[in-house]
């Protein structure tokens, strides 16, 4: 079969033949450090995609390593995806030369009072082990300044924001010849994002895996675009084949970025468990919480979340509850409890019935959007005047 063209002004921007990028997602576990790894990146970049690196886990050098790997391993342009709060960002990265790694054990003691007696509780009451592990405080979370810093050294091409305002590091990135992604989950925040001077902006919909908000993608996409314009807007949240593709597409989207359909490829970061619980689970099956970092993000639902609902505590702010939520996690994971693990995941997880590789997925997406774009629609539809 002859190669399927599908362009936008996206692939021009970055270089790449097909406006669809793997989106960066960082871990969604303890014990596992990125759900988009090199692999994945140089899979879907060799692939004519884009792919992007979830560095949310890494430390700076870690992140570092993984990018001259992909540069080793590919000469097409891929990502790098941070997680870059606004606050965190605003209060600096800590003094060089401290303590590079602690104890998670230690770091809980630091947690409020009523987190921290119910986790004991908890573990007591269901007779779970305790943790030791060592948390990286040079997490690129913690050293933000230092992490956008080696992106810019590092002449990444694509920088992505995942959570907060780029615009902060945009004028040096530019000079360094790279170009700025940020994403948004309302209007409001679309038009932010692209009067901070970023190149493009990613409208995540409420139905999409990971960080999310609370507008569904197909009332969002459409106002996003409108709203950043003439900044080009791609579409996630809820893309898992070429009729999310098409649709993002018809909607005025530059491309996509997609995440839960390239966690369950072979060449993603997620513990084989974690796959398989995206293959079982159906379109209800996830739940949006406050559990894994103190913002909203979407999971697959398991007991966890029925726990956490009971205690009547607070979420603290991210990234707090990120260790609460990883220590309670991994003595869940010790213990063998499966039903209190799950993943971050989109809704498009029902859609979900085969692991594949992401060659083959980002193939098949072009193909399905082709068809549908060049007027192969369903029977049912039937157009003309
Ligand atoms: C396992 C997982 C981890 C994620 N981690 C991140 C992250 O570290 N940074 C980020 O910008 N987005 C992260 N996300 C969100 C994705 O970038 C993307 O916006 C989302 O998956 C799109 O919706 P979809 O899952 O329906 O494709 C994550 C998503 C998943 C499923």
């Amino acid at each position: 079969m002859a190669k399927k063209i599908l362009r936008t002004r996206l692939c021009d921007m970055l270089g790449i033949e097909y406006p669809i990028l793997s989106a960066g997602m960082g871990p969604s576990l303890v014990g596992e450090k990125t759900g988009a790894p090199v692999e994945l990146v140089v899979a879907v970049s060799e692939a004519g995609g884009l792919g992007v690196l979830g560095a949310a886990g890494y430390s700076v050098d870690e992140m570092i390593a993984a990018i001259r790997e992909i540069k080793k391993l590919t000469d097409r342009p891929f990502g790098v995806d941070l997680l870059l709060p606004g606050d965190i960002v605003a209060g600096g990265d800590p003094p060089d030369g401290g303590a590079k790694e602690m104890p998670l054990s230690a770091l809980l003691k630091t947690l409020p009072k009523a987190h921290y007696e119910w986790l004991v509780k908890t573990r007591e009451e269901m007779s779970l082990p305790e943790v030791e592990l060592m948390v990286g405080l040079d997490a690129t979370t913690f050293r933000p300044h230092a992490a956008v810093r080696a992106c810019i050294d590092e002449k990444v091409p694509l920088f992505c924001a995942g959570l907060g305002n780029p615009g902060f590091m945009v004028k040096d990135a530019h000079a360094a010849g790279m170009k700025v992604l940020g994403i948004a989950g309302n209007a409001k925040n679309a038009r932010r994002i692209a009067e901070s001077g970023a190149d493009l902006v990613v409208a995540q919909g409420y139905e999409g895996g990971g960080h999310t908000g609370r507008v569904g993608s197909v009332a969002l996409w459409p106002q996003a675009v409108d709203a950043a314009a003439p900044t080009p807007v791609l579409a996630a949240g809820g893309i898992g084949d070429g009729r999310g593709v098409a649709a993002a597409l018809a909607m005025g989207c530059v491309g996509v970025w997609v995440g839960t359909r390239f966690l369950a490829s072979d060449e993603s970061g997620a513990m084989d468990i974690q796959k398989k619980t995206i293959l079982r689970a159906t379109d209800e099956d996830t739940r949006r919480t406050y559990i894994y970092t103190g913002k909203t993000s979407r999971a697959i639902y398991n007991r966890f979340h029925d726990l956490w609902d009971k205690s009547g505590l607070e979420p603290l702010p991210f990234p707090m509850q990120v260790l609460l939520a990883s220590a309670m996690v991994e003595m869940f994971n010790q213990a063998g409890n499966e039903e209190y693990v799950g993943p971050f995941s989109g809704q498009i997880a029902g859609m979900i019935t085969e692991i594949k590789p992401a060659a083959r997925i980002l193939t098949d997406m072009v193909e399905e959007a082709v068809d549908i774009l060049s007027r192969k629609l369903p029977e049912s539809v039937v157009v003309g005047g």
